[in-house]
């Protein structure tokens, strides 16, 4: 059985979006089997690896309400797409995902379960078939995000270097804290990766103090610089580990990749 990772973090725009779509790029290019969920209404996610926006009729009726919508009835294999990149599925974001909290609701009033724990759910069976399963977030604290950790293994927390986003670290390793206790489930940190870093004296003092806090094990010690090639793999439409792979923040997300592999053993042994 493989592992579900989130991408989390309340604070919006501070890269999970590209950290998913690289770290499931690199993890197929390594042979994995990656399925990607993207719980994020805004569909970026689902726009790098796949081309389609959140109108595209492609995935109408695939996206993740619709596989909540379906719940008990069809199982997720049946909201599985292809990508563009060999060894990586979708269940997408389309025009209906707005709704899908909505719809969660309605689940937890004809189900006698948890309203955070549908999507844990749906996925379990379909995500025996792969080795990963990575799912996208939306900047905030909705049953979109609960739903999301409450189905993971693992939670990489992202982080740019400034007051706001460190201050969100902490509160989104206490939404996990708190959801483990109220759901029963381990959700535990695989690490916080420090994303779009450039040569600041702010730069230096975010890092000393989330490596001198009470997560300071959790910082990972891999960094994705800053460069103008993760921006330009978005207007292309591919990860930048494909795209530009001797760009900065490419040849980071290897190292940032490794490490998570490595995490992961470590939590095995
Ligand atoms: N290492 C990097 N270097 C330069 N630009 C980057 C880097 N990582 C991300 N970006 C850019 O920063 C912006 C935000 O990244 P991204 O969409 O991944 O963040 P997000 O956390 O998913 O945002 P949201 O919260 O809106 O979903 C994008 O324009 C992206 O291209
Ligand atoms: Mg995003």
């Amino acid at each position: 059985m493989g592992y579900c990772i989130s991408v989390c973090i309340e604070k919006g725009g501070v890269g999970k979006t590209v950290t998913v779509t690289n770290m499931a790029a690199l993890m197929a290019q390594s042979g994995k089997k990656v399925l990607v969920v993207d719980m994020d209404a805004q569909g970026n996610c689902t726009y790098t690896l796949t081309g389609a926006r959140v109108t595209d009729s492609r995935f109408a009726r695939c996206g993740v309400y619709d596989m909540l919508r379906a719940y008990g009835i069809s199982g997720a294999e049946n909201y599985v797409s292809r990508t563009e990149f060999a060894g990586i599925d979708i269940i997408p974001a389309n025009a209906n995902t707005p709704m899908a909290s909505r719809q969660l609701q309605i689940l937890a009033q004809s189900e006698n379960e948890s309203i955070n724990s549908f999507l844990a759910m749906s996925l379990a069976q379909v995500a025996e078939n792969y080795d990963y399963v990575l799912i996208d977030t939306p900047p905030s604290r909705d049953l979109m995000v609960t739903n999301a950790l409450v189905a993971s293994d693992f939670v990489l927390i992202p982080c740019v270097c400034d007051d706001y986003s460190r201050d969100s670290v902490y509160r989104t390793i206490g939404m996990c804290r708190d959801l483990e206790k109220d759901e029963g489930v381990p959700i535990d940190i695989l690490g916080i990766l420090l994303t779009m870093v450039e040569k600041t004296a702010l730069t230096e003092v975010i890092r000393d103090e989330l490596r001198s806090g009470q997560f300071g094990n959790k910082l990972f010690k891999a960094e994705i610089r800053k460069g103008q090639a993760v921006k330009d793999s978005t207007r292309l439409g591919a990860p930048v580990v494909l795209c530009a792979r001797t760009s900065n923040p490419a040849k980071d997300y290897v190292k940032a990749y490794e490490e998570l592999e490595s995490r992961i053993r470590e939590k095995e042994a």
